[in-house]
């Protein structure tokens, strides 16, 4: 069988691993022998006693030979009489899981490790279902530590059992599974003498002839555009890597998401102009006419492509903090990043059964099927039918971690049917007419701490030079348009991104907006500050002290709190996150109400 083929190894810590490949590279005779040398002298203080330890070949890094475990995805690259291969070794611990989705992201095939003495673990089942999410549809389970279960073709075949349940729940179609010993060489190279009952293919002799058909035939042509390349007037080029298909000077290509549609007038590959390019070059393509493209656009003939703001996804969930339905966060897609929010989860996955299960939250390593909705129409593919184009992170606003991976499954939609409907009397218009600018004053802080009095009197002080304004307070907005909100984080959410759109709505009347909530949370304000417009959102930080705000407890709140009798108080069992830059600030138990007035009112004079 010639021809590359990627593959990724994933299974549990201590399942073997890094000795498989190690032992699989040392038998092959792939070692350089300085190296080999060096693998010998190491292991003398390995945990083999004495014997060679294979896995000091793999985990390459420092750190992880130190805690015994690997720590990130470890590419190699290697060749035998009968095909090249890339592996990506992931880690088995929980905490890792991340890497794990990346290498798969990569691989054809996966070798998934299960231990004999063990049987299938969670975290098998798990890898299996993330492999499978990420398109692979090859799966090898090598069955390790034969030597340790006697091996026993009992043992064998319960844990074969289990595997091709597993296969059939997730509806894998090409699977195999091989009985093998790592660090013995069992079925690794070299048929096992000890497993007679054992017919079939060594691992080597599998990954050598497996006839791998790629799972998705990605139609027609498909380029991202990462750069908009200008040296000179005369020049104008789209630079990116070919996706998919392939691409000559004077075919019709589209401009997504805008459709308009121009034809080829020259390719550069390597800053040499070709006739015509295909998948996985990068190449720089200059248009016959002067159409409007940017970073994120995406160039396409006859390919399977969508342009719209929501869609439907499954999400492997990487995040310590858990997700909540509505909560913000930014999408990279294709080129592109841009502002997301996970509207709703339809279900759970349980990674036993594969059952789904109703979920509002989902925590770290969940796998989930989300319905996702961007700020913009965007280009993107359904997984099936576009790798590259399908798939996609979420990235957290605040921390900047990627707290999720997942591919695409069904477009919606619900929003395509809906225009922005545009009015002659516009928002300026009416700002004008009042003579002000209509921005909104967010005040945030813990209960307790001013922001309701403090608003109300620089209301009335902003009324009296003239200004025309509305105060949105907290407690009144959840007695009416938030009443079916609670203190739960997910409806804390809501809470905000209501009282953010009618802030707008109210700057766009040609208000001033003042607003009182304790919205404790960074990344909604943010998203706040993103509905109501960066310029017009000016966010003021009552700092009261939380020791000042539970000796005041006006609505005696505090005290049921700390008593148990309110779950999820700001403060007592919910944290409060102060904003990092806000642009005015004041902490009320330093004042007195009028100072407190005057001092906001000095900080935000030159935005009025
Ligand atoms: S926010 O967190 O969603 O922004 P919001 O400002 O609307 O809160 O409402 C806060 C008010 O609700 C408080 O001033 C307090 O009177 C009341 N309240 C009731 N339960 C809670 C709770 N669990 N946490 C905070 N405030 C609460």
């Amino acid at each position: 069988m010639d021809g590359l083929l990627k593959f990724i190894t994933c299974g549990s810590v201590d399942d073997g691993k890094s000795t498989l490949i190690g032992h699989m590279l040392y038998d092959a005779k792939l070692l350089f022998t300085d190296q080999e040398k060096a693998l010998e002298l190491d292991s003398r203080v390995g945990n083999r006693d004495g014997k060679l330890d294979y896995s000091l070949l793999l985990d390459g890094l420092l750190a992880e030979r130190e805690q015994g475990i690997t720590i990130d995805v470890a590419y190699r690259y290697f060749t035998t009489d009968c095909r090249s291969f890339i592996v990506a070794d992931t880690p088995g611990h929980e905490e890792y899981t991340r890497n794990m989705a990346v290498g798969a992201s990569f691989a054809a095939l996966a070798v998934i490790l299960a231990d004999a003495t063990q049987g299938l673990q969670i975290q098998t089942r798990r890898h299996a279902r993330i492999c499978s999410m990420m398109g692979i549809k090859y799966f090898l389970f090598a069955v390790n530590k034969m030597d340790l279960a006697e091996y026993s073709q009992q043992k064998y075949q319960k844990i074969e059992k289990d595997i091709k349940k597993l296969a059939a729940d997730l509806e894998l179609e090409h699977v195999e599974v091989i009985p093998v010993s790592a660090t013995e060489g069992d079925n690794i190279t070299k048929k096992s003498a000890n497993m007679p009952w054992y017919q079939k293919k060594t691992l080597l002799k599998y990954l050598e002839t497996v006839d791998i058909k790629e799972g998705i035939e990605e139609k027609g042509f498909v380029m991202p555009v990462q750069k908009v390349c200008r040296p000179n007037a005369a020049y104008r080029g789209f630079q990116g890597q070919i996706a998919s298909g392939s691409i000559a000077v004077g075919d019709e290509i589209a401009v997504l998401p805008g459709g308009e549609k121009a034809n080829v007038q020259s390719i550069l590959y390597l800053d040499c102009p070709v006739e015509r390019a295909e998948k996985g070059q990068p190449v720089s393509i200059r248009l016959n006419r002067e159409i409007d493209v940017s970073r994120g656009c995406v160039l396409a003939r006859d390919a399977d492509l969508k342009v719209s703001s929501m869609f439907t996804a499954s999400i492997l969930w990487m995040d310590d903090t858990k997700l909540v339905q509505g909560k913000n966060y930014l999408i990279k897609l294709g080129t592109r990043i841009l502002p997301a929010v996970v509207m709703s989860i339809k279900y759970k996955v349980d990674i036993h059964s594969g059952e789904e299960i109703a979920a509002s939250k989902l925590h770290k390593n969940e796998i989930a099927v989300c319905d996702i909705c961007l700020s913009e129409k965007t280009v993107y593919s359904v997984f099936a039918k576009h790798k590259d184009m399908g798939c996609f992170v979420l990235i957290d606003r605040v921390t900047n971690m990627t707290s999720a991976c997942g591919v695409i499954r069904h477009p919606l939609r619900r929003s395509d049917n809906i225009t922005w409907q545009k009015l002659d009397i516009t928002r300026r218009f009416r700002a004008k007419r009042m003579g002000q600018k209509p921005i909104t004053l967010w005040f945030t802080g813990l209960s307790g701490s001013g922001k309701s009095a403090l608003a109300n009197e620089i209301e009335k002080r902003l009324n009296l030079s003239g200004k025309y304004t509305m105060l949105l307070d907290g407690d009144n907005i959840r007695i009416g348009l938030n009443k079916n909100l609670g203190f739960e984080p997910e409806d804390r959410i809501e809470n905000i991104r209501r009282t953010a759109e009618v802030a707008k709505l109210m700057n766009d009347a040609g208000l001033i907006v003042l607003t009182a909530f304790i919205s404790p949370f960074r990344a909604d304000r943010q998203n706040a500050r993103r509905i109501i417009g960066e310029e017009n959102f000016i966010e003021i930080y009552v700092s009261t002290p939380l020791e000042e705000c539970k000796k005041r407890d006006v609505k005696g709140l505090y005290k049921k709190a700390m008593d148990g009798q309110i779950p999820n108080f700001t403060g007592i069992s919910s944290p409060y996150e102060a904003p990092d830059y806000p642009e005015a600030e004041v902490d009320t138990s330093k004042y007195t109400l009028e100072e407190a007035v005057e001092h906001v009112l000095g900080q935000i004079k030159r935005y009025l």
